[in-house]
């Protein structure tokens, strides 16, 4: 092996191959981010689930009535997340994440949720929930699939 060589390449090869890879990489990163990237706007779904017994969630017992609750790294990644009885038997859960720039949303009424931190409001009802409806113009905050199984009295979300 001569001296110009690296585990059998030689310089020119070993410097040509370098200098395509950050090339290569970032045309698939682009392409990835073409596909929907954000600032981490919506966290990856993960397939987790989560079930929540109705008899234990006395506030989900109502129309309208909600928790704000956090469930883990897998489910929404650590941050906490709105779970709505929408109708009798619909319930609705949407991110805290705020799509605008990472604020925190919480609940101002039982029909819409507000940032603080520039004051995009969210929908809280079918037909609008978790849309953008009003302060601060963004996209829709995420939403995770509900389940109600009524003959369990119990919902499952999955992330
Ligand atoms: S971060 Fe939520 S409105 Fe700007």
């Amino acid at each position: 092996m001569s001296k110009n060589t690296i585990s059998g390449i030689n310089r020119r090869q070993f410097i040509r191959t370098m200098g395509v890879l950050p090339i290569v990489s970032g045309a698939v990163v682009m392409s990835m981010c073409s596909a929907g990237c954000s600032e981490d706007a919506t966290s990856p779904l993960t397939g987790e689930k989560v079930t929540l017994q109705l008899a234990n969630e006395t506030t989900l017992q109502n129309v309208g009535g909600y928790i704000t609750r956090t469930f883990g790294a897998n489910m929404n990644a650590n941050r906490p997340i709105i779970v709505i009885r929408t109708t009798q038997d619909k319930f609705r859960a949407m991110s805290t994440y705020c799509p605008h720039a990472g604020g925190t949303i919480g609940i101002s009424s039982s029909t819409k949720a507000i940032c603080p931190n520039h004051g995009a409001m969210f929908g809280l009802s079918e037909g609008n929930f978790a849309q953008n409806v009003g302060g601060q113009s963004t996209t829709a905050a995420q939403t995770f699939v509900v389940t109600y199984n009524q003959s369990a009295n119990s919902i499952t979300i999955a992330f």
